[in-house]
């Protein structure tokens, strides 16, 4: 295992959230992620490393000790499962909410409903709480489609603005789950690198709090 600290973070959407908040917690990179093609990045620390991944395998990374920490949507964390790691801080980022969306007219109520989505694991926890037989069809991406052309009655994904849906004719109709980004930590890398992991997660936790306040004050001006 490295001695010093390897941090796992996907490349999109929660790297570019993700960076601020990881220079606010003193973890600042060298390389210039836009240019860079290398998928192990150096950061002002010399034993600190950024790897770049999947974002759905950041969990796996993380769980194996490939990487000590790493950044991941609540979303893949559903999905992958919990218990091999830990989860100790939500960092607020990426925010969005796992939905039921469909076209406005769906009976969402038929007999073995049709149900297209990349979230298989929750979507499939979703219905069997409410006792629904419901038919999983499992794609990658591209979701809004599917009720579109007849392949599903509805789906379950994620939605932010809801611009996705509505350029596509569908509504949001149940939500799921509310999603953010959240640090996880390798359970081994917790006890043999203990005084550092604990001492950077204090650091991105004062910078999680340090935002939190802005936001409160910003929204009491
Ligand atoms: P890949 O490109 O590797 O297949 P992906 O397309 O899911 O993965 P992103 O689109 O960058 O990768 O999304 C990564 C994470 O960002 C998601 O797991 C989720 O937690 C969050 N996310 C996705 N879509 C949104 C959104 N519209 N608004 C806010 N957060 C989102
Ligand atoms: C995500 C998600 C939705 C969209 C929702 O896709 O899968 O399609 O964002 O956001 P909205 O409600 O603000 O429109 P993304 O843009 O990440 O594309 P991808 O599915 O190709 O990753």
């Amino acid at each position: 295992m490295h001695r010093g600290l390897t941090i796992a973070v996907s490349k999109g959407r929660i790297f570019k959230e993700a960076l601020p908040l990881l220079a606010e917690a003193g973890v600042v990179l060298r390389d210039d992620p836009e240019r860079s093609r290398k998928l192990i990045l150096d950061t002002g620390e010399p034993d600190v490393k950024l790897v770049i991944i999947r974002a759905t395998d950041v969990p796996t990374y993380v769980e194996y000790g490939a990487a000590d920490l790493g950044i991941a949507g609540k979303d893949v964390l559903m999905e992958h499962g919990g218990g091999g790691l830990y989860e100790p801080l939500d960092l607020g980022i990426s925010r969005c909410r796992l939905m039921v969306a469909s076209r406005p007219d769906a009976d969402l109520a038929l007999p073995r409903l049709r149900v297209a989505t990349k979230y298989v694991r929750s979507a499939r926890r979703h219905f069997a709480d409410r006792g629904q037989q419901v038919e999983l069809i499992k794609l990658y991406g591209s979701m809004e489609l599917a009720p579109l052309v007849g392949l599903a009655d509805c789906i379950v994904d994620l939605v932010d603005t809801g611009n996705t849906l509505k350029a596509n004719g569908l509504v949001p109709r149940v939500p799921i789950a509310d999603i953010s980004s959240r640090l996880v930590v390798n359970k081994a890398s917790l006890k043999i690198k203990h005084r550092r992991i604990l001492e950077f997660m204090s650091r991105l936790e004062a910078a999680v709090a340090g935002r939190a306040d802005d936001a409160r004050r910003a929204g009491t001006d």
